[in-house]
């Protein structure tokens, strides 16, 4: 996908973190349309607004991934999509156990997980509009093996790392490319109070959105990532240990 210029994308919590680096890099290629969404109506169209530009225009919309209606009532309004990138997710730092009940495991879930199955599902229409659709899901180096830190949100990557494959095979045949990013620390809200060397939210956008013009499908956009992975190639069982080291 090197034609930016006539592409339609959406990005989900584009007010902030990555999604509002990909949002601009996107805009500096110059896209015709870009969907901002996210669940703070007045923070999306303030992002919108800060973001103003001659060329791509954007469109602000209020979508909260974990309710079907805002889904619903987003998807209605957009009729052909070239890239939708499932950006949006949580992390709350709890582990499996220390937690008196499931409700963070659940909500972890929700939006990390069944967000982005509920609106590609339902944005797959407007993709098959595309001649060239992609999809992109950002996942994380901790769903391809567990961080006990982040015991259910690693869990809930490790699910959309598979929905990730899945979904890959299922579109082939519709000629919709599916690509899988997994970073590691990355300076944002979400990793604050992580004592790793961290990759800037800027870097990590060009280096996805360059890996997608390659077509690449899965991307560790970062060294700790990068490295990581090549540690869980050579010896997943280590990389487990190493992890594991860090609850002291
Ligand atoms: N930062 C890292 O170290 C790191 C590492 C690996 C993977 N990731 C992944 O990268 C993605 C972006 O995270 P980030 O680092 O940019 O974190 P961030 O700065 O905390 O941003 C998270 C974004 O997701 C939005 N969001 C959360 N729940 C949502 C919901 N239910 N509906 C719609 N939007 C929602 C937030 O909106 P509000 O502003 O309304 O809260 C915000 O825009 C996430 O999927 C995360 O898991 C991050």
């Amino acid at each position: 996908m090197t034609d930016w210029q006539h592409q339609i994308a959406m990005v989900t919590g584009a007010n902030r973190g990555i999604g509002l680096a990909l949002t601009e890099a996107l805009i500096a290629r110059q896209l015709k349309r870009v969907y901002l969404a996210g669940r703070d109506l007045q923070a999306i169209k303030d992002t919108a607004r800060h973001l103003e530009n001659p060329y791509t225009q954007l469109v602000p919309l209020k979508i909260d991934i974990t309710s079907g209606l805002d889904i619903t009532a987003a998807s209605q309004q957009i009729p052909q999509l070239d890239l939708l990138i499932n950006n949006a997710g949580i992390a709350t730092g709890s582990g499996f156990v220390q937690s008196t009940s499931s409700d963070i495991a659940l909500l972890e879930m929700a939006t990390n997980y069944f967000g982005p199955v509920n609106l590609t599902r339902a944005l797959l229409p407007a993709l098959r509009q595309s001649s060239s659709a992609a999809i992109v899901n950002i996942g994380s180096i901790a769903g391809i093996t567990n961080m006990p830190l982040l015991g259910p949100y690693s869990a809930s990557k490790a699910a959309l790392h598979s929905f990730t494959q899945g979904l890959r095979a299922e579109l082939a045949k519709d000629n919709i490319f599916v690509q899988g990013v997994y970073p590691g620390p990355i300076a944002t809200r979400l990793s604050d109070g992580y004592e790793f060397p961290k990759a800037t939210p800027a870097d990590v956008a060009e280096i996805i959105l360059n890996a997608l013009g390659q077509r690449e499908e899965d991307v560790f956009p970062d060294v700790m990532s990068a490295n990581w992975y090549e540690t869980f190639k050579a010896n997943p069982k280590q990389l487990e240990k190493e992890y594991a080291t860090w609850l002291g």
